[in-house]
């Protein structure tokens, strides 16, 4: 072999500082570090060898940076994309809830008071945004296995001891579950409707859960729904009076209810007012503020027994434990 035949030629000779610090940062880039060191190598000074791979290197990099921006634009664009779609399915949703109020005066605006209340609620106690969002979607779908029940449910006012009325009541929160089960994105809201006549004392429905197993989310719900069922004008009674709700709320604290929840519950509505009245047509999407709704100061009084379907606080049930 001739010297001739074993030199490198000029433009390939390269130090091995140049090699070592070359492949440290081709190594940086595999990692995901990009940077402009790289460029220090194209500078003259440089092996030409070493200034064109550093060169290809910069191009390559800017090509690959460049197509990095654009698909964290593209996934910022389908994350917004999912968003809407959840957001306009959960509206249809809660469309489809709203059209109770079609059949049952008592029913109309009763979710979003409910929604509202239980958001209030929900915020009071400090719970993260993302939670307080998913009870107030909760509070407005709880009750929509009601679109299952027949139409003599709705067709007048008390009629608790009519055959077979309790069972089809018990049957909503289960429907409810059917209804929104393949929304997968709604989470927990699912368990919330499922729940949201579930008692501290086991003696609830549909399941008969007790304690901490009902999820806090539907716990929330129940305060609600049992304030706005006591406090809303029925065909066959006024609502009750904000102090003889409070009472009622308390009586039921510890055995349905939670106590912390309706002492929560209380205060905030002393605070904040209770809502007098849901105007017709409102929608899902309200940007934290529901036009239209009142603060009602001087609520209806009397002293009627509680006896409206689907929402019998104050009755009695021996503790038990259903199968599902
Ligand atoms: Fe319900």
């Amino acid at each position: 072999m001739t010297n001739h035949a074993r030199q490198a030629p000029a433009w390939l000779a390269a130090s091995q500082e140049e090699i070592r610090g070359l492949i440290q940062i081709i190594q940086a880039v595999a990692r995901g570090h990009y940077s402009n060191d790289v460029m220090a190598f194209t500078r003259p000074g440089h092996s030409e060898m070493i200034q064109r791979v550093a060169e290809a290197m910069g191009m390559m990099m800017v090509r690959v940076e460049a197509r990095e921006v654009r698909l964290e634009e593209l996934i910022a664009q389908l994350q917004d994309l999912n968003a809407l779609l959840r957001k306009n399915i959960t509206q249809t949703v809660i469309a489809v809830a709203n059209a109770l109020g079609a059949r049952d005066r008592y029913t109309e605006g009763h979710a979003l008071r409910v929604s509202v209340y239980a958001e209030r609620l929900a915020r009071r106690i400090g719970l993260p945004e993302e939670d307080v969002e998913q009870i107030r979607v909760g509070g407005m779908l709880h009750d929509i296995g009601k679109i299952g029940f027949s139409d003599r449910m709705f067709s007048s006012g008390d009629f608790k001891n009519c055959d077979g009325i309790l069972e089809e009541i018990r049957k909503h929160p289960d429907i409810g579950v059917d209804i929104l089960k393949q929304l997968t994105f709604l989470g927990p809201v699912v368990d919330y409707v499922h729940y949201h006549h579930e008692s501290l004392d086991g003696s609830g429905y549909p399941v008969g859960l007790t304690g901490d197993e009902i999820p806090l989310g539907a716990r929330i719900i129940s305060v609600a729904d049992c304030f706005d069922a006591v406090t809303t004008d029925r065909s066959y009674r006024q609502g009750r009076s904000l102090e003889e709700a409070f009472a009622i709320l308390r009586e039921l604290s510890g055995k349905r209810l939670s106590s912390e929840l309706v002492e929560a519950f209380i205060e905030e509505i002393r605070e904040g007012g209770m809502i007098s009245e849901a105007p017709k047509g409102i929608g899902f999407d309200r940007d934290r503020q529901i036009p239209g709704l009142r603060v009602r100061d001087d609520p209806p009084s009397n002293s009627e027994p509680l006896n409206g379907y689907g929402e019998s606080y104050g009755k009695r049930t021996p503790p038990r434990r259903k199968t599902v």
